[in-house]
């Protein structure tokens, strides 16, 4: 009979070996001829699966928002100070995404996490040994955190305020609103935020949980993953890929418009420097 060569790659989201190349089974030219566009095509590379149009709608919102956010972020002042080193794209792309992490854009899977145990965990009533209560408050969630001493991911900013909100965040929260069929983990977010900011004025809801607790109703209310699959999304980490996909045009950006304004080597002013002993 036949004997199976042993393989050393498994793979399962895309396939070059016939006419075409096929993302999660979808030949590349029902890809174009269906009009996909790139939401569609992370639906397929990262879920395996096509999701419905206001998923994928709300995939695109974030990497377009997330695109850029000015030159004074730390991804875009790495990509800049390097390619002021006259490296090369890559490397002046690739200096920049190595900033992204938990305080950095890279606070979404965490953000998700946290905020989806919070938000699902039961416990048994401390007076009413029958009852189980879902979820914890606000207040109990916001303070287990601090007693942990970890930050709330997805909460606060270097620049926005309760009285000066970011536009991104809300932008999100109208589309899930308007779209979604639930957007229970984003309220709840919303409920962290209200707490947080009696706290101090910077500790709103940022982009990262905004993107992190809208993705977990996008995740439960689109009916298009089980239980299981949600919770290995949340648990490999997915999220923070969208922060990566999406900073990494503005991160191009950057490089380009150094390269295009010949900035010389980049050097960083005495003056800006407390030097002490
Ligand atoms: N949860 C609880 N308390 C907080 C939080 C938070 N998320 N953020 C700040 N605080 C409190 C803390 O008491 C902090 O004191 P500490 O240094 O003793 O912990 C105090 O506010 C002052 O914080 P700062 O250091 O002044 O805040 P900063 O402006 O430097 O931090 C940052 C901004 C890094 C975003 C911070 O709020 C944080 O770590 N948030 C969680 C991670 C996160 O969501 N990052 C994504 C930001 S959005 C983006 O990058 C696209
Ligand atoms: C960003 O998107 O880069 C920001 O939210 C971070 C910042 O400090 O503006």
């Amino acid at each position: 009979g036949k004997v199976r060569a042993p393989t050393h790659i498994i793979s399962t989201i895309s396939d070059d070996r016939g006419e075409e190349p096929c993302y999660a089974g979808v030949p590349m030219s029902s890809i174009v001829e269906s009009g996909y566009g790139v939401g569609d095509v992370i639906s397929l590379l990262w879920f395996k699966r096509s999701l419905p149009r206001y998923c994928t709608q709300f995939i695109e919102i974030c990497i377009m928002l997330c695109a850029d956010h000015g030159p004074c972020v730390s991804g875009a002042h790495n990509t800049i100070v390097t390619a002021r080193a006259g490296k090369d794209l890559v490397s002046s792309l690739v200096s920049g995404l190595l900033t992204i992490g938990p305080r950095f854009g890279g606070a979404i899977d965490d953000a998700a996490r946290y905020f989806k145990d919070a938000y699902d965990r039961v416990r048994i009533d401390r007076h009413y040994p029958g009852i189980y209560i879902a979820g914890l408050t606000p207040y109990e969630f916001v303070e287990s955190m601090k007693k942990k001493g970890i930050r709330v991911p997805g909460i606060g900013h270097r620049i926005k305020r309760g009285d000066n909100r970011d536009k991104r965040v809300e932008l999100l929260q109208r589309f899930g609103r308007t779209h979604f069929p639930s957007v229970k983990y984003m309220e709840y977010a919303v409920q962290v935020e209200t707490y947080t900011l009696t706290k101090a004025n910077n500790l709103v809801l940022n982009v990262d949980g905004a993107i992190g607790s809208l993705f977990l109703d996008l995740l439960a209310g689109s009916g298009m993953f089980t239980k299981q699959e949600i919770d290995e999304i949340v648990e490999i980490g997915y999220l923070n890929g969208l922060f990566v996909l999406a900073r990494s045009i503005g991160l191009i950006g950057h490089t380009f418009d150094q390269k295009r304004l010949k900035q010389p080597l980049y050097r960083h002013p005495w003056e800006d420097v407390l030097y002490t002993k």
